[in-house]
């Protein structure tokens, strides 16, 4: 079974700076997005590509697709939303009907390794309903109480060894994530707005009572937001081209 894989890519990107969509940014003179629809459409597990560009950006995302030799792969380009949640939504919604795997995967990790790509499809493949890349973390972690601008009090912290800084692209059962993101949008129209925001696709999985497990991620697989992310990603694309 080949997955369909579902690019958002509608975020402004503010973190990073002023300019251009945080997936249009380039690395290596080539736009966050396309590193990223490369990085899927090279894994024989992906057959299809769906990008969720910004409202107002749809024709310039298939120019640029085409312009960087992606033209001959299955890319659809749809319009995205207001929150990634929402883009991710409009992109599932664009994907044939009898695509049983679909991954989600970040513009914002142009540089995540084919291998990582295989596995998350292998392992929904075997079974799994939602399937996680992550990595272990270098840093110790704190639960505060938000108090910005101030010193904020800490909670607790929890342990270290069991904690995983989670990656994309994230693999999914199709029904069981169309499922999700289906009762999440109803949950927000009745306006049911208590539940704490959900960063990722798994964890709406996990908020309706679904499995899901985690494979090895990779450290190229991190997400640019911050200015420094883009120094590190310069630094790990001048590597691979060495
Ligand atoms: O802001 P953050 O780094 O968490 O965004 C993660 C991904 O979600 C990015 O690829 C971004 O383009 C995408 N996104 C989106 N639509 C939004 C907001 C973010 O597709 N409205």
């Amino acid at each position: 079974a080949v997955a369909a894989a579902v690019v958002p890519a509608a975020g402004r990107g503010e973190r990073l700076g002023p300019g251009a969509p945080k997936a249009l940014r380039e690395l290596g003179g080539v736009p966050l997005l396309v590193h990223a629809v490369r990085a899927l459409a090279r894994s024989r597990a992906v057959g299809l590509v769906v990008v969720a560009a910004p409202a107002d950006g749809v024709a310039e995302v298939v120019a640029l697709l085409d312009s960087h030799g992606l033209d001959g792969k299955d890319i659809r380009v749809v319009a995205g939303g207001a929150t990634r949640q929402e883009s991710v939504r409009l992109g599932l919604a664009a994907i044939p009907e009898d695509v049983e795997i679909v991954l989600v995967h970040d513009a914002a990790r142009p540089l995540v390794p084919v291998e990582v790509v295989d596995a998350v499809a292998a392992a929904v493949r075997a079974g799994a309903v939602a399937v996680v890349p992550a990595v272990p973390l270098a840093d110790t972690v704190k639960r505060v109480e938000p108090n910005p601008g101030r010193p904020e009090p800490v909670l607790d912290t929890p342990e270290r060894a069991t904690l995983r800084a989670v990656q994309t692209p994230q693999g999914f059962d199709r029904a069981a994530l169309v499922e999700v993101h289906a009762k999440a949008l109803a949950e927000e129209a009745a306006g049911a707005a208590d539940a704490p925001p959900v960063t990722d696709d798994a964890g709406l999985v996990e908020r309706y009572g679904g499995q899901v497990v985690v494979v090895p991620g990779h450290e190229e697989a991190f997400k640019v937001t911050r200015p420094l992310d883009l120094v590190l990603a310069e630094a790990v694309l001048a590597r691979r081209r060495a």
